[in-house]
């Protein structure tokens, strides 16, 4: 089994995002709810982000719940939103603890009252460290983002701030959730499922991606560092030739 000490520390990915997926199928498979396998999943969640920050990684941005998976069952909703606002509470020593700084993306004023108060009282009490930038996107949709971004930055075209001319990439990038974090590198996703449901689209352009087939809530150091050494195995071209990069 692999270990965190196998990774080299030259070639280290600056940001890693997770689709974290499977919970429920986890649940199943044991003859539970759905929402058992929720439960299970902030394990993984912990041993991840305390890894990542002992490898000393940058950024590290969490799929934890979409701006589509406000269409779920009501129970599995509430469930999720509690599970986020009793893990803030107890982590919130162990962030500090680790130097991590907690931000988040998406349509934060969208989650219940309780769960925007925990998490502006964690990401206020954790904005000091220095260390690793744990995000976690919570009612959160590409789409959705881009399209505000679409939006503030047509208002500004028509109040004169910004000519048209100007509107470049990095002007894109300012105007996304994502402002603070650089691209992401290596995108992984757990449960065997290849796609991106609304992740990051933008931010992805030229992530390496993996696939993986366990399930979150079974996701543990040894499969962290599988995708790292994949990731340190390829060979990041950005469009170039082979040659002209050695
Ligand atoms: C991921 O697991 C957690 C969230 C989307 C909140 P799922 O709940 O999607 O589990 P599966 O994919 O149905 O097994
Ligand atoms: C993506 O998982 C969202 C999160 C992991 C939070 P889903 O389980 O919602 O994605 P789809 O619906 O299977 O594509
Ligand atoms: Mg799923």
């Amino acid at each position: 089994m692999h270990t965190l000490d196998e990774v080299n520390k030259e070639k280290l990915p600056k940001h890693i995002a997770i689709i974290m997926d499977g919970n429920g199928r986890w649940a199943k498979q044991r003859g539970k709810l759905r929402v058992f396998g929720h439960e299970n999943g902030v394990e993984a969640v912990r041993n991840t982000v305390e890894n990542c920050a002992k490898l000393q990684i940058q950024c590290l941005t969490l799929y934890a719940f979409s701006t589509e998976n406000w269409n779920r069952p009501k129970v599995e909703v509430q469930t999720l939103m509690k599970l986020l606002v009793a893990s803030l509470r107890k982590e919130l020593e162990t962030l500090n603890k680790n130097n991590i700084r907690l931000k988040a993306i998406g349509k934060i004023d969208s989650l219940p009252q309780k769960a925007q108060k925990e998490l502006s009282e964690v990401i206020s009490k954790t904005s000091k460290n220095t260390g690793m930038i744990l995000t976690l996107a919570l009612s959160y949709g590409s789409r959705d983002e881009i399209k505000s971004a679409i939006k503030e930055i047509s208002t500004k075209v028509k109040n004169n701030i910004i000519s048209p001319e100007n509107i470049d990439e990095a002007v894109i990038n300012t105007h996304l959730y994502t402002h603070f974090l650089p691209d992401v590198d290596l995108l992984i996703r757990t449960s065997g499922e290849h796609r991106i449901s609304n992740f990051l689209l933008w931010q992805i352009a030229y992530a390496e991606l993996y696939f993986i087939d366990v399930f979150w809530p079974d996701f543990r150091e040894h499969h962290l560092v599988e995708a790292i050494l994949s990731y340190q195995n390829r060979e990041r071209r950005f469009g170039k030739t082979s040659e002209q990069l050695n």
